[in-house]
């Protein structure tokens, strides 16, 4: 399969950020075919029709959760912009809004004209620098050229956009969260329901979705339900775009359609060091099971992986070649989900605690075989008591680095002469 370059059809150019080289290249007609032409409900419809999936790492359809919005309510509506990105292994929101800042603006026009919103916030993660400068310049550049802000082509409708730094937590983007931490509170997730669509910023309707789900939508109006949907595979229509990194000789963002293979994205990314062989990698960011050598035929898809007791997520690939130690690997993610959990629940805040005492202690050489019995206990306790999805994703990565390559995890506890020296371990939740 080759690779589809349509999102990122012209981020190779240096040009692009400005307005006038993406208009010449085709840029800002989306919302001429829309707006008025097309009702808000028809544009609903089409992204509906298109199904077109989240790329935020959940996967939702993207028309369905625009129809969940109230229609024919007075009062403020919002779409918000998704920006955070702080996914290990992810970004490829930082590659779109830096290359190609006005396809995020043209696609947050549309998702507003869709839910009849007046204010849109891109939430971008506080340490993007130039990420945020460059996407206040397109606003500003957008903004002179009458596209925000002012009435669009004879019709009722005008938004504008407000490019808002985060607060340089993980958690902060979860949407939830994201939206405690745009009206000024600490970001920590609410509960759900209600859902952002019926109660979001300040308790009114609004649409959270990801940067490259929104630059989407640009296509879909452009060219028409039917060719999005002729891409990739029934249920997981379009492309999508694999960040690549770790042990690859190319790693960066490569743009395929939805189901190409590990192997064949791998190859895109030039393979693996001369003289390395590939070991393993998380196939959607660092909240998902491994896959090892045995899956390298695997469909990137949203269900090929959940079948495999994996997941899509954010299509972030970590690769690790045959020089990686998976004891430190798993040690060192979970020391990340420690240091990122909002500490609002037990589970998780004394969970991914206790989790790198254990790896640590096993990493040191004073581990025992019943720890490993132990991380999967936790994990699991963990993952199904916890408030948010942020302590479900931390258990996967390590519960798979531990099954997989439990060979590793006993070579590093028989260095314990004090070691129970039955190595037992039930395997009873696959990747959990
Ligand atoms: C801990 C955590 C962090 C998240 N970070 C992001 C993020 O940085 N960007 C993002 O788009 N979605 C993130 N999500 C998912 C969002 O909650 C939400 O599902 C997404 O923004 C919806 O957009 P989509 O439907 O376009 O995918 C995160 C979820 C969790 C649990
Ligand atoms: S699961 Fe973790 S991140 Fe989510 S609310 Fe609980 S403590 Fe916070």
């Amino acid at each position: 399969m080759d690779e589809m370059r349509i999102l990122m059809a012209y981020t190779d150019q240096p040009n692009q950020k400005e307005i006038a080289t993406y208009e010449a290249n085709g840029g800002y007609q989306a919302i001429r075919q829309a707006i008025p032409k097309l009702t808000p409900e028809q544009v609903i419809e089409m992204v509906k029709q298109s199904e077109l999936r989240g790329r935020g790492g959940a996967g939702f359809i993207t028309g369905s959760k625009w129809g969940f919005v109230p229609k024919n309510i007075s009062g403020p509506k919002y779409v918000v912009c998704n920006c955070d990105e702080s996914e290990p292994g992810t970004f490829k929101d930082r590659f779109l809004i830096e290359k190609d800042p006005h396809q995020l603006i043209e696609g947050i026009i549309l998702a507003s004209y869709a839910i009849q919103a007046k204010q849109a916030y891109i939430y971008c993660r506080g340490e993007y620098f130039e990420g945020i400068a460059i996407l206040r310049q397109a606003v500003k550049e957008a903004q002179a050229k009458g596209y925000l802000n002012q009435k669009l082509f004879g019709s009722e409708f005008a938004v504008e956009i407000i490019v808002h730094p985060g607060a340089g937590a993980y958690i902060a983007g979860e949407e939830t969260a994201l939206l405690n931490s745009l009206e000024g509170f600490r970001a920590t997730p609410r509960l759900k329901p209600p859902f952002p669509a019926i109660a979001g910023l300040y308790q009114k309707p609004t649409v959270v979705n990801n940067v490259e789900t929104l630059c989407n939508v640009v296509h879909i109006i452009k060219n028409g339900v039917e060719w999005f949907k002729g891409i990739g595979k029934p249920k997981n229509t379009g492309t999508k775009i694999f960040q690549i990194s770790g042990h690859v000789q190319k790693p960066g963002c490569y743009e395929f359609p939805l189901g190409v293979t590990l192997r064949r994205v791998l190859e895109a990314a030039g393979g693996m060091f001369p003289g390395r062989k590939f070991k393993a990698c998380y196939p959607g960011g660092s909240s998902c099971a491994l896959l090892n050598e045995r899956d390298l035929d695997i469909s990137m898809d949203f269900e090929s992986l959940a079948a495999r007791h994996t997941a899509l997520g954010t299509a972030s690939l970590i690769v690790m070649d045959d020089s990686a130690d998976m004891v430190k690997v798993a040690n060192r993610l979970m020391q990340f989900y420690q240091n990122e959990s909002c500490g609002k629940c037990t589970p998780c805040r004394e969970g991914t605690r206790w989790m790198v005492q254990v790896l640590t202690r096993i990493e040191n050489g004073g581990g025992t075989f019943s720890d490993l019995k132990l991380i999967e206990q936790v994990c699991q306790d963990m993952a199904a008591n916890s408030f948010c999805p942020l302590a479900v994703g931390a258990a996967p990565p390590i519960v798979s680095a531990v099954q997989e390559f439990k060979g590793e995890f006993e070579a590093y506890i028989r260095r314990n002469p004090k070691a129970d020296q039955r190595p037992e371990m039930h395997v009873s939740y696959p990747y959990l």
